[in-house]
């Protein structure tokens, strides 16, 4: 929607997600520790957020910087929280506050100063508002940055996932690939979509699907999450693409 600003090239990646609750934090938590391990210098960045408080430990920059290992003030990774439990747009609304694209941009600055190069996670899907006239799919568009997709393994996935790619690659976003996430698989619900929906996936998309996260019993500690990723995950194409933008500058 916005087409006014200036691109800014930040080098990172984008997490995105094909809603909200599909495991775009545990996710981006798990490629910023990684990569950090193996010696990159990346931080995490959550533009906005909303529907708790900074403090609780709930905020999803707090659980970035927890999951991570990082040691960063979740002020700093979030400039921008909001209690109430609405669409950031609106939450921001809420508090007087009207948020433009060029200021959630400006805001990552001190990030953007410290690392090398950032993992950005979004909020919910690609066509949540933000700003008045921008969805996160603008608002990625803006950063020109590489993104991710977290999608749900189970049934609904394909529609979800090929409309998420079909409008990021509208505006112009590069796509590395697709993760996906058993987030409400339990064990004992057959879902027999499951087997096929990465293949369709790729096959309708063009796209690669990056492995898949099983149902994890401990989804929120770095011990659980990391060697299962590290497992699971083929990272890859996403440490090229992020090498690629810190050596080019
Ligand atoms: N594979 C999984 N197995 C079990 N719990 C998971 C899994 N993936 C995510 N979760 C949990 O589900 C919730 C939503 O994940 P989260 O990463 O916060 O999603 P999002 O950032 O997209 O809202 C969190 O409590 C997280 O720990
Ligand atoms: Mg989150």
């Amino acid at each position: 929607m916005n087409k006014a600003i200036t691109k800014a090239t930040i080098p990172g990646l984008f997490v995105t997600g094909t809603d909200t609750g599909i495991g775009k934090t545990i996710v981006a938590a798990a490629i910023a520790a990684i990569l950090r391990a193996e010696g990159m210098d990346v931080g995490v960045w959550k533009p906005v957020q909303s529907g708790e408080k900074i403090g609780n430990g709930m905020t999803d920059a707090e659980r970035l910087l927890h999951l991570s290992g990082i040691h960063d003030r979740p002020e700093v990774v979030a400039p921008f929280t909001f209690e109430a439990p609405l669409t950031p747009m609106l939450a921001a609304k809420q508090s007087g506050v009207a948020l433009t694209l060029k200021e959630l941009i400006a805001a990552g600055a001190p990030l953007v100063d410290r690392y090398q190069a950032l993992i950005v996670e979004g909020a919910g899907g690609v066509a949540v508002p933000l700003t008045e006239d921008a969805f996160v799919a603008d608002f990625i568009a803006e950063l020109r940055m590489p993104a991710v997709i977290v999608a749900r393994s189970g049934l609904g996935t394909i529609n979800h996932t090929l409309l998420t790619v079909s409008y990021l690659k509208k505006l112009g976003v590069h796509i590395i690939g697709i993760i996906m996430n058993d987030i409400e698989h339990i064990e004992t619900i057959d879902d027999p979509s499951m087997a096929h929906n990465a293949e369709l996936i790729e096959r309708y998309s063009g796209l690669k699907v990056l492995g898949r996260i099983p149902r994890l019993d401990n989804a929120g500690y770095s011990v659980t999450l990391i060697p299962i990723f590290r497992e699971k995950i083929e990272l890859a194409p996403i440490r090229d693409a992020i090498a690629a933008q810190i050596m080019g500058g």
